[in-house]
């Protein structure tokens, strides 16, 4: 052999050899590919079989006594429960926001163990709720603040402190203060809106939604000095008749007629409240309300309620705009007020149109803390009839503020001692009932679309922002407002 035959024959035997390593090794890789695929699937079934399992883990039931096995397995269905958890991430059609006043986490919890027999406590239909949240009271253990400004930090998603230094001046022309609600937001979007209360239709947690309040004494023209007047403010109940909110709104069920109307009747179950704002002579802002429905173009219909007993005999899907005024001072102050599973029912009935959302917020004032656990069972009923459309995001929201009681709003109830000290030389049941008094952070229980939104410990701007995003409103888009 010549010396390049020879070199010849080495490569070609070379080259044999680095084809027949290369099939190898891909072999060998291939193989390892596939062992690490197969490992790493039985892995992942295992881990979901066991999670998925979790009652068969034989151990558990052999090891434990009796008694803590029964509750194991009834933990073990909640815990099949939990896994299930899914919310629907589309949009909601209908949001169903109520507030509870006067009941807070520790009122809660009170209401629920009222019974000596622990095993036996209250469940509330919010209980089976997918997801909770707490948001932080602004307006909890420091000093009281202005129950108008909370609620207008709660509605607008902008901080109290923010809120206070943004009072509007309703004697510049200048809207620079203005806040949008979510309601007006909501509105904006081309939602129906509604809003229903035991309280007065101008109270603080309204006016918030509808109003561009100055003074939060100012709920009708009774109390506001001539010179406010005259400069060209307006009341809470004026802005209710007149403003573009106030306007739109299909539904508004709750009291404080004489806050709207001069003259009212007076009756032993419903007196005018003295305590309140009175209208000024010449007043009759729901007649105004009928004038300007009557004059809307193309025409709509529309029901004026003065009486609670009328509320029951309207048939509300023949309704756009229905106002109900029923009781001179708070709804809640009538004997004859109606209940809120009525006020409900036709609130529904006027806001479900096919094709258009709505937004519906309830306020529910718990008056004696005495009564909470009774009254707490008939909201549970009430929530239990409305709930399980598929479209709805239900809002549960429980709160407790530390307002001001110069404003007459909601909670006079907790009156807070200015400091710990004098607190603690108190006797002890006295000591017990202020203690259950002291507002906590708010509770929130959610149900439904975009529920998931609300998963842990929030401030209590996100209440606002979270609806904005969850009913698809583009008003940080800018075009909306600007679209005004
Ligand atoms: C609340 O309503 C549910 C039904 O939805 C019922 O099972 C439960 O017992 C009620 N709770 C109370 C405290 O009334
Ligand atoms: C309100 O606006 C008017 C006119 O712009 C101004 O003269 C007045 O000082 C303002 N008042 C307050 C309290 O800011
Ligand atoms: C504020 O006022 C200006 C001028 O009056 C108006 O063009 C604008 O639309 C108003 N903005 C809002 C948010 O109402
Ligand atoms: C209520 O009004 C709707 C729409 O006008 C109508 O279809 C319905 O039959 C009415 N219901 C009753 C009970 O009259
Ligand atoms: C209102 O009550 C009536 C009769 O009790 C019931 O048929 C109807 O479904 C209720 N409507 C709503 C919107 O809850």
């Amino acid at each position: 052999m010549t010396k390049s035959q020879r070199m010849k024959s080495f490569c070609l035997q070379l080259r044999f050899k680095s084809t027949q390593l290369f099939i190898v090794a891909g072999a060998v890789l291939l193989a390892l590919l596939v062992s690490l695929l197969c490992i790493g699937f039985t892995l992942r079934f295992e881990v979901e079989h066991a999670v998925a399992n979790v009652a068969d883990v034989d151990y558990w039931k052999d090891w434990v006594a009796i008694e803590q096995k029964l509750w194991y397995d009834k933990g073990i269905e909640e815990l099949k429960r939990a896994m299930r958890v899914h919310s629907k991430q589309r949009q909601p059609r209908q949001v169903l926001l109520l507030m509870v006043h006067g009941i807070d986490a520790p009122a809660l919890a009170a209401a629920r163990f009222t019974t000596a027999d622990i095993s036996s406590h209250a469940n509330y239909i919010w209980d089976r709720f997918p997801h909770a949240a707490r948001l932080k009271n602004s307006c909890s253990y420091s000093s009281p603040c202005d129950a108008a400004a909370a609620f207008r930090a709660l509605w607008s998603g902008v901080p109290l402190a923010a809120v206070q230094r943004l009072r509007s001046n309703c004697s510049s022309s200048s809207n620079e203060s203005e806040l949008f609600s979510v309601l007006q937001q909501a509105q904006l979007a081309g939602f129906r809106t509604g809003f229903v209360t035991n309280q007065r239709l101008t109270g603080a947690l309204g006016a918030a939604l509808y109003a561009q309040v100055t003074s939060s004494s100012w709920e009708c023209d009774g109390l506001m000095p001539v010179g406010a007047i005259e400069a060209g403010c307006q009341d809470v109940a004026q802005q209710l008749i007149s403003s573009a909110t106030g306007q739109s709104l299909n539904v508004l069920l709750g009291g404080g007629r004489q806050l709207f109307n001069a003259k009212v009747p007076s009756f032993e179950w419903d007196p005018v409240d003295e305590s309140l704002c009175r209208a000024r002579a010449g007043r009759n802002l729901l007649r105004d309300w009928q004038n300007q429905k009557l004059k809307l173009k193309p025409s709509k219909r529309f029901e004026l309620l003065q009486q609670a007993h009328e509320l029951s005999s309207i048939n509300g899907s023949s309704v756009d705009y229905l106002l109900g005024v029923l009781a001179n001072g708070d709804l809640s102050g009538s004997a004859q007020a109606p209940t809120l599973q009525l006020m409900l029912n036709k609130t529904l009935q006027v806001l479900q149109r096919p094709g258009v959302g709505h937004l519906l917020v309830v306020e529910h004032h718990v008056k004696q803390p005495m009564l909470a656990s009774e009254q707490l069972q008939l909201l549970n009923a009430t929530l239990t009839d409305l709930l399980g459309h598929k479209e709805l995001l239900t809002l549960v929201l429980l709160t407790n503020g530390n307002y001001l009681s110069a404003s007459r709003d909601v909670s006079e109830e907790t009156q807070l001692v200015s400091t710990l000290d004098e607190l603690f030389q108190e006797p002890e049941l006295e000591l017990q009932r202020r203690l259950q008094q002291m507002p906590s952070e708010s509770l929130l229980f959610a149900q439904g679309p975009k529920s998931l939104l609300f998963y842990g410990v929030h401030d209590e701007t996100y209440l606002a922002q979270a609806l904005s995003y969850a009913l698809g409103i583009d008003v940080f888009g800018r075009q909306l407002i600007e679209d005004k």
